[in-house]
């Protein structure tokens, strides 16, 4: 990052001189997608600048540290996004914008950018163009996830994030001494509002100054464009269940998908055969593989909610409980419970589901009656089909070996029913394997 560029902007604010990120911190040297795929032609445009990095050129350089590139990537992309944002005002960048890519260098496995990446790879994508759009697409997803995590830690009254106060609760911690308790909690949610903006600002930007052959720049806006219009759309349906207790498990499988699969795997692995320019065999094994294990990915979450350490999730047990949130795991010990007549198991429900103030003793009588009614097993089964038959799609198409060797080992993290890898955490940043949040 340069602060003397900063500081050179920040003495010229007419309207006419306002740099873009990407010009406020040095880059290096440009290459134009042109120099490296001639005869596509007609590329999306020339400028602005489009930052390569070390990673730019050699597929087999990223291939061998997936994480490391991406996290590479990422981290310049930051870094000039916070010293543009420094110069527009420091206050704004040293309290809200340090926090979002704060939080957006703390993610996880990287999972998203990993399923980008190999999927590209499985799909032949081996062009200097194509490695560096797929670690910049992979980037601008880690940041629509802090978007994500940052808004959805409001909406679900959540405190603890990646184990660590959430970003509402943090801003709000800061504030409470000198605002008072009540003033520092509404800032903490204005502000976490404002950071989820401005994360999903930044991707967006991401996405639009990557440089691709027009055809492929179309594609891969069409999806982004879907992927977080239906975040949004499952985010909606969650929270509207959750007042209104519609709870269902179709409606539950319904948000579950919109909420988190299609933008955590089956979107991932369709922008990778985007990138490559994959034909329709290649795009549908990847798409499906990645609708069912992108299902099973949540399904685990909602498991890990109820019966899940928080040492290992990073988040509070039981906030689906006391939110009452409509997930495939409530909704099925519901239906149970109506159709046995089981008395006790509808009791239970009906008085502790949404109790925010429900006791540690009512939450464990609620896992109880998600064993009892059979629930648990059902989505610990159901998690086990989605996973294999995710898998099982990647053999409907002739995709290159070894990447699809990563892609399955990727997809059974993601489930969390690994035989080789650790049970996913969506939430704690160590644990470097899977799409875990
Ligand atoms: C959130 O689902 C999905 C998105 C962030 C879009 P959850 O509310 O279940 O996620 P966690 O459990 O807080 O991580
Ligand atoms: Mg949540
Ligand atoms: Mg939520
Ligand atoms: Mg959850």
């Amino acid at each position: 990052m340069s602060s003397t560029v900063a500081k050179d902007h920040r003495a010229d604010r007419s309207p006419c001189a306002h740099p873009t990120a990407e010009q406020v911190s040095p880059a290096p040297a440009r290459r134009t997608a042109e120099g490296t795929d001639r005869g596509r032609g007609d590329h999306q445009r020339a400028s602005p600048p489009d930052t390569r990095s070390a990673y730019g050129e050699d597929p087999r350089a990223v291939d061998a540290d997936v994480t490391h590139a991406v996290r590479s990537v990422l981290g310049d992309l930051l870094d000039q996004r916070l010293a543009a944002a420094e110069a527009v005002d420091p206050l704004f960048g040293e309290e809200l914008a340090a926090r979002v890519a704060g939080f957006t260098r703390s993610g996880g496995g990287l999972g998203r950018s990993r399923l980008v990446w190999w999927a590209l790879r499985a799909c032949g994508g081996a062009e200097p163009w194509r490695t560096h759009a797929a670690l910049r697409i992979g980037a601008a997803l880690e940041l629509i996830q802090t978007c994500a995590l940052v808004h959805d830690d409001v909406m679900d009254g959540a405190r603890l994030r990646r184990g660590r106060p959430s970003l509402h609760v943090d801003v709000a911690a800061q504030y409470a001494a000198a605002c008072g308790a009540r003033r520092g909690e509404r800032l903490g949610e204005a502000a976490a509002i404002l950071a989820g903006d401005l994360a999903l600002a930044w991707a967006d930007d991401v996405v639009a100054d990557t440089e691709m052959p027009r055809p492929t720049a179309r594609h891969v806006r069409d999806l982004w464009s879907a992927l977080r219009m239906e975040m949004v759309a499952g985010q909606y349906l969650d929270v509207q269940g959750e007042a209104t207790s519609a709870r269902s498990p179709a409606r539950a499988i319904r948000a579950a998908r919109l909420k988190s699969a299609r933008y955590s795997v089956e979107r991932p692995l369709a922008l990778g055969a985007a990138l490559a320019d994959a034909g329709p065999a290649a795009t549908r094994a990847l798409c499906s593989a990645g609708g069912c294990v992108g299902l099973a990915f949540q399904l685990r979450d909602d498991l890990l909610d109820a019966f899940g350490d928080p040492r290992d999730t990073g988040k509070p047990a039981g906030g689906d409980i006391r939110g009452g949130k409509p997930t495939y795991l409530a909704a099925v010990a519901q239906v149970r419970a109506d159709t046995s007549g089981d008395r006790h198991a509808q009791d239970l429900l009906r008085d502790t589901l949404g109790r925010a103030d429900a006791s540690d003793a009512e939450l464990a009588a609620v896992r109880e009656v998600f064993v009892s009614t059979g629930a648990r097993d059902t989505v610990e089964e159901k998690i086990h089909r989605l996973m294999v038959q995710g898998v099982r799609h990647l053999d409907t198409a002739a995709l290159e070996p070894e990447p699809t060797r990563q892609l399955r080992m990727l997809l059974r993290s993601a489930s969390g029913v690994a035989a080789d890898a650790a049970p996913l955490s969506r939430s704690v940043p160590t644990t470097g394997e899977g799409a875990g949040r």
